[in-house]
């Protein structure tokens, strides 16, 4: 049995850095386990040009502890407007990694969003041709669709006839939730990949209804059944190159969680490495995780591979209830619980 882990330094594909004080309470957390982040752009207002990712990727560097050598990656929120030249000017200038593709109404800041894929060719065929990747949040946003389903439909309606026009174009499909999604990522061309949160790995829908209503297991895509649950898993374990770590981090204030209307995201960052070692280890899989969390993602962005080490012993780490914020706290992911792995 291994005990002790050393891998080559992680980076996290999908990240929510948030703002002002939250951003200064929570990009620590991140920067402690990963040498890079893809950072997400739904701020309000979210970051649509290259001037405002260049002020937002300064304020992360400013909220960073004083020795921390993070990168965060940033990207841009399409919206049915967006400016084509800006955004491949700022492609070019290595302001964006990426840009990012949220249906209106789809999650958490998304009222900005796409109303229409097709309102976006022209932007997306020239994606395709300086070989920016697409990032998308692949879930439709019709209100006759079950919200266990919208990922589902998505490739159906909309992601599958979009890999046909746009055959060179690559794509992260993030934090997918279902095998239905597992099944098209790997049936599909080597420029289509997909990140996977741990919180996909661990839980499935019955975490939010486990004896009551449970806001912090609440998240979008939303967890759904177990068969999917366990597809999620095989995906991250498999060692296939397609299938990368993205925590998809997520942190709302206590009060904003637990609400009449609470808001979507569960804030994994703390103990993020811990939580995906356990799910390795759980499946035999630790010698992947090296893979899954150090050199798919790179290698499919074409980003040399870090330098360096990360280790994780098996010891235990207790989760706390609550991290605290400036007049407020936060329920991280598997609050209480203690996790097998603890990292140095
Ligand atoms: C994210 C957020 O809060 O910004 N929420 C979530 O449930 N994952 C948005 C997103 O990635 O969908
Ligand atoms: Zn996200």
């Amino acid at each position: 049995m291994t005990d002790i882990l050393t891998i080559r330094r992680p980076d996290d594909w999908h990240v929510h850095l948030r703002d002002g004080s939250m951003l200064e309470a929570v990009a620590g957390y991140t920067a402690r386990q990963f040498a890079r982040a893809i950072v997400m752009p739904n701020l309000a207002p979210p970051v649509t040009t290259t001037a405002a990712a260049r002020a937002y990727r300064e304020r992360i560097m400013a909220a960073l502890p004083e020795d921390s050598d993070f990168t965060p990656l940033m990207t841009a929120y399409l919206t049915d407007t967006i400016d084509a030249d800006d955004l491949a000017a700022g492609h070019a200038e290595g302001v964006f990694t990426a840009a990012k593709l949220y249906p209106a109404g789809a999650t958490t800041n998304s009222d900005s969003g796409v109303t229409d894929v097709a309102n976006i060719y022209g932007v997306i065929e020239r994606m395709e041709a300086i070989d920016m990747p697409l990032l998308i949040h692949g879930e439709v946003t019709d209100s006759e669709i079950d919200i266990f389903d919208r990922e589902a439909v998505f490739i159906e309606r909309i992601l599958e006839p979009l890999t046909r026009k746009f055959p060179a174009l690559r794509i992260v499909f993030e934090h997918i939730t279902t095998a239905n999604a597992v099944a098209f990522v790997k049936d599909t061309g080597p420029n289509i990949a997909a990140t996977i949160t741990p919180h996909h790995c661990v839980i499935n829908r019955n975490a939010m209804f486990t004896g009551g209503i449970r806001p912090h297991a609440y998240c979008l895509p939303v967890a759904k059944r177990e068969p999917h649950r366990l597809a999620v898993r095989a995906a991250a374990v498999s060692g296939s190159s397609k299938f990368f770590l993205g925590t998809d981090t997520a942190p709302h204030v206590r009060g904003d969680k637990e609400s009449s209307c609470g808001c979507a995201g569960i804030f994994n960052a703390p103990f993020a490495l811990e939580s995906y070692a356990e799910v390795f280890a759980a499946e035999g899989a630790l010698d992947q995780l090296e893979g899954f969390a150090s050199e798919h993602g790179p290698r499919f962005y074409g980003l040399p591979l870090n330098e360096g080490t990360v280790t994780l012993r098996r010891a235990p780490t207790d989760v706390p209830d609550a991290i605290a914020l400036e007049g407020a706290e936060i329920v991280p992911f598997q609050a209480g619980e203690t996790l097998g792995w603890t990292l140095d």
